[in-house]
């Protein structure tokens, strides 16, 4: 999938998190101190929502079993021994309206 609009900037103030539903891809958007993120909503442990987890700085912590990863590159910062990243998608803004590429 291209390039895709996926929210206005208005719709995710700093600090917070929101999830959106592009055809079949759930994406979560970050506001962190003013610029955007965006990532997949699934855990990549054992499959919880992330968009119910909790956004502090760049990290997001599943709501599940408390792993932490940095919304900016997708590494796991609570276990070492995390199997794979959170995938992370470029994220850019334009005339106020957050774009994402996805894949
Ligand atoms: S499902 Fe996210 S930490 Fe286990």
């Amino acid at each position: 999938m291209p390039r895709t609009r996926v929210a206005a900037v208005a719709d995710v103030p700093p600090g917070h998190m929101r999830l959106v539903v592009i055809g079949q891809q759930k994406i979560v958007i970050y506001n962190c101190s003013g610029t955007l993120y965006a990532s997949e909503n699934t855990c990549p442990h054992l499959g919880a929502a992330l968009s119910e987890g909790v956004l502090i700085g760049t990290e997001v912590t599943c709501p599940w079993h408390h792993w932490s990863f940095d919304v900016t590159t997708g590494a796991c910062t609570s276990n070492p021994l995390a199997p794979k990243p959170l995938t992370v998608f470029p994220t850019t803004v334009e005339g106020g309206e957050v774009w994402v590429d996805l894949p």
